[in-house]
């Protein structure tokens, strides 16, 4: 091979220019999304856990097909030249024939099947211990353009785009959309399953210690599809029951002699649209189109994940949502400053 290496240069060329984009190609795929909190290399749970070995198993086994091939391309180019005058006519398979007829069955047919058929059991064996999971808490996403209900049917708690789980439990998570199909997806904990009009999708969601885990919509559903994110916040089970008892509250009454900014932001509140859409417990508010607002104070985010949740946020997404989130539901309200500030100050109270 050296021999025919030195009589054509450009072939050295062609095999190291191969090497190279070969490796460059490997590392960018290896190196890309392996930190950071959604990560599907960064598992949080059994199931992550299974299903980033699967990934790994598939990478390696791509990568051992690549080089086979790589190599075997590279010597066929390099025989190539001087072996192409015809070949006599002659009665029945040569030898050399036969060979080539069983490489390709066994490497077409034969290690393909077996390949093929351990992934799917490999892939068998991860659905069945999620099934296996035992779970006492259910909780019901259902999935807006472009936001997450969270409901807590035994608990009697809805909230938006933030969901609460005990770590180290398994909770049966049931999805639904109240309008085109999403994909619940949050890669340290689980894989992408799909929300579906008319159908009840469910999958048993588990993380093996209290941290927050991003989610994301991964089903193009629109304009802010990309905007449709969610968090995932494992707390440990003093946590989760402290929060529990929280949510269920409603929200604080509000008397005008103890906080008269409160109390006019209140009143701002109950008096404009936003009653149409969004509810809040213990009050008359109790639209159902926007997200629940009873302790709006309490998360984290905005917008579905948009923005930080503070008081300068919240005052821009209630003046016009329109210039953060084109597209969402929700009209710009014609507010004066003073109503706004009051309307944020009693907001800030619904922890
Ligand atoms: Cu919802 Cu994409």
């Amino acid at each position: 091979m050296r021999a025919i290496l030195n009589r054509r240069p450009w072939n050295r060329t062609i095999t190291s220019r191969l090497i190279v984009g070969a490796v460059t190609i490997a590392l960018a795929s290896v190196l890309g999304g392996c930190a950071g909190s959604p990560s599907i290399l960064n598992t949080h749970s059994g199931y992550a856990d299974r299903t980033a070995t699967l990934s790994w198993v598939l990478f390696g086994i791509a990568t051992l097909v690549f080089i086979i091939v790589t190599v075997l391309v590279t010597i066929a180019i390099l025989r190539g030249r001087g072996h192409d005058e015809e070949e006599p006519v002659r009665n029945g398979p040569r030898a050399e024939d036969r060979r080539t007829i069983l490489l390709v069955l066994v490497s077409g047919a034969v290690i393909p099947a077996v390949v093929l058929v351990a992934l799917m059991l490999i892939g068998i064996s991860i659905e069945q211990a999620e099934a296996a999971a035992n779970s006492t808490l259910t909780v019901e996403v259902v999935g807006h353009r472009w936001w997450w209900e969270v409901r807590y049917p035994q608990q009697g708690i809805t909230t938006a785009n933030e969901i609460h789980i005990p770590a180290g439990q398994a909770v049966t998570v049931k999805l639904t959309t109240g309008d085109v199909i999403h994909s619940f997806w949050v890669p340290q904990l689980h894989g992408k399953i799909d929300l579906i009009p008319g159908q009840t999708n469910t999958i048993s969601l588990e993380a093996d210690s209290p941290g927050v885990y991003e989610g994301q919509c991964a089903e193009f559903c629109g304009l802010q599809h990309a905007n449709m994110r969610f968090l995932v916040i494992a707390d440990d089970d003093a946590a989760f029951e402290r929060w529990v008892m929280r949510q269920q509250r409603p929200a604080p009454q509000v008397v005008d002699a103890v906080d008269s900014l409160v109390f006019e932001g209140q009143q701002a509140f109950l008096g404009s649209a936003c009653v149409y859409c969004h509810t809040i417990r213990g009050t008359s508010a109790s639209g159902f189109i926007g997200p629940d607002l009873t302790h709006i104070a309490s998360r984290r985010t905005i917008g579905a994940g948009i923005l930080e949740n503070t008081p300068g946020n919240l005052a821009g997404w209630i003046v016009n949502s329109q210039a953060l989130k084109p597209g969402n539901l929700m009209p710009p309200m014609n507010l004066d400053a003073s109503q706004v500030q009051a309307i944020i100050a009693y907001l800030e109270t619904l922890e």
